[in-house]
């Protein structure tokens, strides 16, 4: 492994963002090799040298997540033998780093899709246990009401043993078949199959934001960047400190 910063070692092994780990330094619990280090910018191996924070020793793990704004046409897996997937569409160096998606959209469903190597943050988001929120942009066949809201909130019946859990539906003013239907749970075809219970269909479906994330409004169709510093660790602080 290459040499790094001390401050991003930090960043990595404590989950902080760097102007965390550089008070973290600074302050003085920060060790390496069994000196106290206060120098944000030191250069060490993140194989081999000896990094403590309050006398506890740290690893280095760093995990890449990438988000992607998923055109319709493309299957949400790593391989499919009868349609593309998404990874047709990724530049080669992003292909090659072994990223898989959290969760799935309908092949004709389009927006946010979260690629990484993260296995323990990618189960923690899509755990029924955690109710981690999914934003929608819908079209259906028919006007939304406020029927459909209360509906919504109070749980609709879509063959699963219980009802939904409260959703949420924002109608728009202009065009009642347009809506955001914010959920926090991801069963299979959940807006679908919602749309359904209230006698509607979709024609439309786009995830606008999925747990801490939003889909950036400069990212085009087919296009995927690196999350931020700040948008990973907003994301990495959802999984408690192992
Ligand atoms: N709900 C659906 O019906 N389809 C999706 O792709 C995502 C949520």
């Amino acid at each position: 492994m290459a040499k790094i910063r001390l401050d991003k070692f930090i960043c990595e092994a404590l989950t902080l963002t760097r102007s965390e780990s550089h008070r973290v330094i600074r302050g003085g619990g920060v060790e390496v090799d069994g000196k106290m280090q206060k120098d944000i910018a030191l250069k060490i191996d993140s194989d081999k040298s000896d990094v403590r924070y309050k006398g506890k020793a740290l690893t280095y793990k760093s995990f890449h997540y990438y988000i992607l704004n998923k055109p319709a046409g493309y299957i949400t897996s790593t391989e499919d033998e009868r349609d593309p997937t998404i990874m047709e569409i990724l530049p080669e160096k992003i292909k090659k780093m072994g990223l898989f998606p959290v969760g799935r959209l309908d092949k004709d469903t389009e927006g946010l899709v979260l690629l990484t190597d993260n296995g323990a943050l990618s189960h923690y988001l899509l755990s029924p246990k955690h109710h981690v929120s999914k934003k929608y942009y819908l079209e259906s066949d028919l006007e939304l009401s406020e029927k459909d809201v209360e509906a919504f909130f109070q749980g609709v019946d879509i063959g699963e043993k219980s009802l939904t859990l409260p959703a949420t539906l924002e109608i728009f003013e202009n065009d009642p078949k347009k809506a955001y239907l914010t959920l926090c749970e991801g069963k299979f075809h959940q807006v679908k199959r919602m749309l359904c219970a209230v006698s509607k269909n979709v024609l439309y479906l786009e995830r606008v934001a999925f747990a801490t994330l939003t889909l950036p409004e400069d990212l085009e169709r087919g296009e995927v960047r690196e999350l931020t510093d700040t948008e990973t660790a907003e994301l990495e602080k959802l999984l408690p400190v192992q």
